[in-house]
């Protein structure tokens, strides 16, 4: 009795010794060496988090998708607003300039031509090959802005005749946090457009503004959401909605941002 007691603490004991050992080594290997530096209770305590600069309008990107045809007389809704050097962003064209453009206007946002969706529309058996340069833009100007240095907060994606008051527009993204993903938009102000298709989608006319990280995510799966949605929707606005909704992000209204519509006799045969 004795004998097998004093035989079994010895084996406790020595399972307790190697264990000891065991979990020493693990630790001593595995932990970075900022933990086991003694320093380490010092610096965690008297380390403070850097405050976040505030939202200005450096942190926005805005991606404008336009037609070479329409930029010729529309340009000026968005130079009206446009600041050259400051607003970050491109206008997208479906051909490259001709005419009047060429040299580019100095007070036009800067351009690039939209990519060749061609090969992917086919593919997706697009109901509306049209639409999808507007939804695939929101790839590019994740692509153009290269916002993965964080100086990119927001994205803004806006229509050829899109009117943004720029300071009101910061003032507005600043109360969120842009760490997280948003989807920033507004129902239509027609009425109908939103029985058409949704009272929980942001309206492209009115502009909306997503979130840098929403934006990236939206672009990494962009090809693949095309692939889902293009074969039943006719809109790019529902298209959107249906990627983001997809990400599990929902729509966060801002009433700030109008769509009009100005024909209202003739606005069934007009859903867009
Ligand atoms: C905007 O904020 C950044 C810091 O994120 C700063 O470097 C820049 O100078 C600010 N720009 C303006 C116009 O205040
Ligand atoms: C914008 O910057 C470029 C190069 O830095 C300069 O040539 C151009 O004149 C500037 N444009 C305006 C409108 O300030
Ligand atoms: C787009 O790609 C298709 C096939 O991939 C090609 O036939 C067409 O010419 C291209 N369009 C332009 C404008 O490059």
């Amino acid at each position: 009795m004795a004998s097998s007691y004093k035989s079994s603490a010895a084996k406790h004991c020595k399972l307790l010794i190697i264990s000891g050992l065991a979990i020493y080594l693990i630790f001593t290997i595995s932990l970075p060496n900022h933990l086991i530096n003694p320093n380490f209770l010092f610096t965690i305590h008297t380390k403070s988090p850097q405050p976040t600069p505030p939202t200005n309008l450096s942190h926005l990107a805005f991606g404008i998708l336009a037609s070479e045809g329409g930029w010729h007389f529309r340009r000026s809704y968005i130079e009206s607003w446009w600041r050259p050097n400051q607003t970050r962003g491109h206008v997208y064209l479906d051909v490259p300039p001709t005419g009047d453009l060429v040299p580019w206007p100095a007070r036009s946002p800067p351009f690039k031509v939209s990519g060749n969706l061609t090969e992917l529309s086919k593919e997706a058996k697009a109901a509306a090959p049209m639409v999808l340069r507007i939804v695939h833009g929101i790839k590019e100007v994740v692509r153009d802005v290269g916002g993965d240095d964080g100086s990119v907060r927001w994205v803004v994606i806006g229509d050829d005749d899109s009117i943004f008051f720029v300071e009101n527009l910061v003032e507005v993204v600043a109360r969120y946090d842009h760490t997280k993903h948003y989807y920033l938009g507004a129902a239509s102000e027609f009425y109908m457009s939103n029985v058409w298709f949704s009272f929980n989608q942001g309206f492209g006319g009115a502009g909306i503004v997503l979130s840098f990280p929403l934006a990236k995510a939206l672009a990494d799966d962009m090809d693949n959401c095309i692939r889902r949605h293009a074969p039943f929707f006719i809109t790019a606005d529902i298209i959107i909605n249906a990627c983001i909704g997809d990400l599990g992000v929902d729509l966060s209204p801002e009433y700030g941002l109008h769509q009009v519509i100005r024909f209202y006799q003739n606005a069934p045969s007009v859903p867009h």
